[in-house]
């Protein structure tokens, strides 16, 4: 008999693949994701370690009308700040994401993908009309049948928010696994102040992150966007191997 916890598992390629073939999906087909899929999705993701178990995180699944109606909501404020500007200032997330000064090496990714995001869709410098409508498919979850909004306590500490992203990778690679794609979006998190009392969230809560999953529209061009990596020596230093 073998004993789980020495064994390697039967297949660790596949586990590598659902890893290597995560991307973040931004064109998806409208086919629904059947409510069995979902809830094994996240009985497995639910086994995210956590600071000594808290499992801190909560998670809204949204499709059909409701997910439309907060989707309609969403888009027409960010549309109302397009047009004024000063509105924006109601719209804070709870924590913050990005810095508010840049700097190199993260300004020169974040621009490069960015950029090439831009490019695959052919949208030029400047076409401010055009980003709109482009940050604009965030709040429709790209046309994916399902979103999901994770939450956690305010009471809680920001360790927590690690244990949130353990748990949404799970989903992200869990949900790959089955054929579905996602795509973790924070761009959701300005707009906590509506879309936390329409999913009825308690007083508590704080909103983490929202996540577009479906099936991938593989013939939109926006999902051809292959993102780099830094080699490995770039970000790892190894120390005491010298003897080995
Ligand atoms: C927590 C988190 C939030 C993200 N928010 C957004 C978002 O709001 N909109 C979006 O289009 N992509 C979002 N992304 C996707 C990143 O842009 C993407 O992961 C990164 O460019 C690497 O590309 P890949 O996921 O295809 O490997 C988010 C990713 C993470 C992990």
């Amino acid at each position: 008999m073998t004993n789980p916890l020495t064994a390697p598992i039967a297949d660790p390629g596949s586990v590598d693949a659902a890893i290597l073939n995560r991307i973040s999906v931004r064109a998806f087909r409208p086919d629904p994701v059947p409510r069995e899929m979902l809830e094994e999705i996240i009985s497995i993701s639910k086994r995210a370690p956590s600071g000594t178990n808290t499992q801190p995180w909560r998670v809204y699944v949204l499709t059909g009308a409701v997910r439309d109606a907060i989707c309609d909501q969403v888009c027409k404020v960010f549309d109302d700040i397009y047009e004024h500007p000063e509105l924006a200032e109601q719209y804070k997330p709870h924590f913050k994401y990005y810095p508010d000064n840049w700097v190199e090496p993260y300004i020169g990714r974040r621009r490069e993908t960015g950029w090439s995001l831009y490019g695959l869709l052919g949208i030029e410098k400047g076409d401010k009309d055009k980003m709109h409508a482009q940050h604009r498919r965030n709040f429709r979850f790209f046309d994916a049948p399902v979103g999901m909004v994770f939450t956690m306590s305010r009471l809680m500490g920001q360790g927590s928010l690690l244990d949130c992203g353990t748990f949404m990778q799970n989903v992200m690679l869990a949900a790959r696994a089955r054929g579905l794609h996602t795509c973790a979006q924070a761009a959701w998190n300005d707009f906590g102040s509506i879309v936390l009392p329409y999913v009825g969230a308690a007083e508590d809560e704080v909103m983490v992150c929202a996540m577009a999953l479906g099936w991938a529209d593989e013939t939109d061009v926006v999902n051809e966007l292959v993102t780099r990596r830094e080699p490995l020596e770039n970000f790892t230093k190894w120390m005491g191997w010298d003897a080995q």
